[in-house]
């Protein structure tokens, strides 16, 4: 009989600078949201704006991912040394 859940080991990465750990699997959408930071961007007039769908519709999670602007951080899986930038 296989085991019905496998344990991952936890994952780190870095939010702002700032080293976060979160279970394997976690979002960089949730894992902002892990750490009260809910403001992933700001528009164009400086509002900020953060996750609504969570499922790569709406586009307002955006942030800087190991260097590429502008991804969805609802669709990309947390892994060490991911670094993330975001505008709040
Ligand atoms: S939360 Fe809507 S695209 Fe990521």
């Amino acid at each position: 009989m296989r085991e019905a859940s496998s344990k991952k080991a936890p994952v780190t990465l870095r939010i702002n600078g700032h080293a976060v750990t979160v279970p394997a699997g976690t979002s960089v959408a949730a894992a902002l949201a892990m750490t009260g930071r809910f403001i992933s961007r700001a528009d164009l007039s400086g509002r900020p704006r953060g996750p609504m769908c969570g499922m790569g519709v709406c586009f307002e999670c955006r942030a800087t991912i190991d260097g590429v602007a502008e991804t969805l951080t609802c669709l990309v899986p947390c892994r060490d040394d991911l670094e993330v930038v975001t505008d709040g």
